[in-house]
């Protein structure tokens, strides 16, 4: 008899509202999505638009994007708990509005979803969280498996996790659709135990097969079923 797939019940990293970044260009999609998700066990969504210099959202756009995809759960009877906070690109600007106090999208237990640079490595991040966790937040580091300033090597990633950055590793780098690297490091951070949160991060339907591929690996039934990830707590 074929395993039961332990699923991760709350996804917390995704691109579902409308036309406000790069990830759902219509309301047809984002059903269509999260029609997806649900279908894999998914059973609450904390979606996290883009606030980055190319999509300069603020929660107000945010809030009204949700509030209007809430509606149309409704109305098509898609049964699934859908909330919303951000995916915060750390740059100067996010610096200077933690330092300012100013309002920052948090989920669960103050979790704050940060990214850092693809390309180049981050000169400020570690003070950025720093002063993130000062202010009560605890920030969870979206796909630290994709940075490829890393160039393959899990040394800053070590350096920030001891410093109480969480980790939130994607599915579908699991199943390779980002390439060899990111694949070989979620496997490393898996092992390791680094991984706090796994998350879909889809952006469009095609995401769903790697989303499903990883979910279904070996690595992540047995970090689900040990219990040392903390999405379920989420619910
Ligand atoms: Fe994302």
């Amino acid at each position: 008899m074929k395993k039961k797939v332990i699923p991760i019940e709350v996804d917390l990293h995704s691109h579902l509202i409308p036309n406000i970044d790069d990830g759902s260009q219509s309301m047809e999609q984002s059903l269509e999505m999260i029609r997806a998700l649900s279908s894999h066990g998914v059973k609450k969504l904390i979606t996290t638009p883009h606030i980055h210099p190319r999509y300069p959202n603020t929660p107000e756009i945010i809030m009204n994007g949700l509030k209007k995809l809430q509606g149309e759960l409704q109305k098509k009877e898609i049964e699934i708990e859908l909330e919303a906070a951000a995916e915060y690109y750390v740059d100067e600007s996010f610096s200077k509005k933690v330092q300012d106090g100013g309002q920052i999208l948090s989920f669960g237990n103050k979790y704050v979803l940060v990214e850092a640079p693809f390309q180049n490595k981050p000169i400020d991040f570690e003070s950025v969280m720093f002063d993130l966790k000062s202010k009560g937040y605890h920030p969870v580091l979206a796909h630290p498996e994709r940075y490829q300033f890393l160039e393959g090597s899990l040394d800053w990633l070590q350096q920030l996790r001891a410093s109480g950055v969480l980790f939130q590793v994607t599915l579908g780098s699991i199943s390779g659709y980002y390439g060899t690297i990111p694949a070989k490091l979620s496997s490393q951070l898996l092992k390791s135990g680094m991984v706090d949160f796994l998350g879909s991060d889809l952006h469009r339907l095609t995401h769903i097969e790697y989303f499903k591929k990883g979910l279904q690996s070996k690595e992540v039934q047995k970090v689900i079923e040990s219990g040392s990830i903390k999405n379920a707590e989420l619910l």
